[in-house]
């Protein structure tokens, strides 16, 4: 069997697969104060429905990686099961997992031993008021123990993923980039992509990376990394003062990447999203319950990827959200 390739001679290797759809802070770049409305719990896929899909996507369909997301895939409780079980394939998947940090500074151990690889966490903030204002909780020092703890376990290289706001933490670039130098944390900003549930981003009020950039050139040396480096990664990267620390941009609004674009995607309901933006889904879920084989599953997930289209086109006049909001589909 083939692997998963579309009709623009992409194939994709790297699986992304929300755990939750759940969330303990409230960026106000991602969800309102209220929350969302969650996903019914008989919908959700269970541990071994999880374990099943990653393993067709392993052995029959060519995936190499395997990133667990969410919402906060902190909060599922079977997360140490599912990376053990995942580590335990052949061939063996390169594991990692993107959080917001809470919590991680008591489980990081724990998910070393299970087999994860590697972790990315979110701060988009020195400042603890500022984070409150952010994520309307208090969750500042959370962050910060997780981050340290997951160095600590050896879930390196730790990444650490930063959008910037207008008037909140637009001029925290240098800053937050000298605090993780200091750490050897690897940086990256992202510019905001209209994935809100909120729907109100506005493109004129991004942050960009050129201004990202700029700002960073005013307290670093930056030489780009030679592209050879890059493959299929979101991020751009640079040498910081002449290396070998690096910071990253994730341009996905004024540099979109979805030409080198190796990503399918599994949401916590187990629909397959062949694009962050794609605005129809693939029912995984329906097929396991109804007794498909794994060959069958593994077609299916092959026809939806068939049908990934160029690219986001976020600039595209016609150019709708998906009504997905980014919370569930893991980023
Ligand atoms: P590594 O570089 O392998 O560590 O992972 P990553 O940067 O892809 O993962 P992470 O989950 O940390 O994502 C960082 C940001 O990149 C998030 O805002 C994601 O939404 C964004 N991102 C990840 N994959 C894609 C993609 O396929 N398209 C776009 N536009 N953005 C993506
Ligand atoms: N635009 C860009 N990045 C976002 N994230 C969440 N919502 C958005 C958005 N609208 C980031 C989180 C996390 C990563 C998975 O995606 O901050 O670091
Ligand atoms: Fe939670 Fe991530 Fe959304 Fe923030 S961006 S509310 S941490 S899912």
């Amino acid at each position: 069997m083939s692997g998963l390739i579309d009709q623009f001679g992409r194939t994709a290797v790297d699986l992304r697969v929300s755990l939750t759809d759940r969330c303990n802070l409230r960026c106000t770049y991602c969800m309102p104060e209220e929350g969302l409305q969650w996903l019914a719990k008989d919908t959700l896929l269970t541990d071994a429905e999880i374990v099943r899909l990653v393993r067709i996507a392993v052995t029959l369909l060519g995936v190499r990686e395997v990133r667990f997301t969410g919402g906060e895939p902190l909060l599922r409780p079977g997360l140490v099961g599912i990376v053990q079980e995942c580590a335990a394939l052949e061939p063996r998947p390169e594991l990692s997992l993107t959080t917001n940090g809470i919590g991680l500074q008591r489980v990081a151990p724990a998910l070393a031993a299970a087999g994860l690889d590697r972790i990315n966490v979110s701060l988009d903030t020195l400042d603890p008021v500022v984070f409150r204002e952010l994520t309307r909780r208090d969750r500042h020092a959370d962050v910060l123990a997780g981050l340290a703890a997951a160095e600590a376990a050896g879930l390196t290289p730790v990444k650490v993923n930063a959008v910037l706001m207008r008037g909140r933490n637009e001029h925290e670039a240098a800053p937050l980039l000298a605090w993780c130098l200091e750490r050897g944390y690897e940086l990256r900003f992202i510019e905001q992509m209209p994935l809100d549930a909120q729907h109100g981003w506005d493109r004129a009020q991004m942050v960009t990376a050129a201004e990202i950039l700029g700002q960073l050139r005013t307290a670093f040396e930056l030489t780009p990394e030679p592209s050879s480096a890059r493959g299929a990664a979101p991020a751009e990267r640079w040498l910081v003062n002449g290396g070998p620390a690096r910071v990253g941009v994730i341009a996905s609004v004024t540099r979109p990447f979805c030409r080198a674009c190796d990503r399918t995607r599994l949401t916590a309901d187990g629909q397959v999203r062949n694009c962050l933006f794609a605005t129809e889904e693939t029912d995984l879920r329906s097929a396991l319950r109804s007794g498909a084989t794994d060959a069958a599953v593994a077609r299916l997930w092959q026809a939806a990827m068939w049908g990934k289209k160029p690219g986001a086109g976020i600039d595209d006049p016609s150019f709708l959200q998906p009504t997905r909001p980014m919370s569930a589909i893991g980023g």
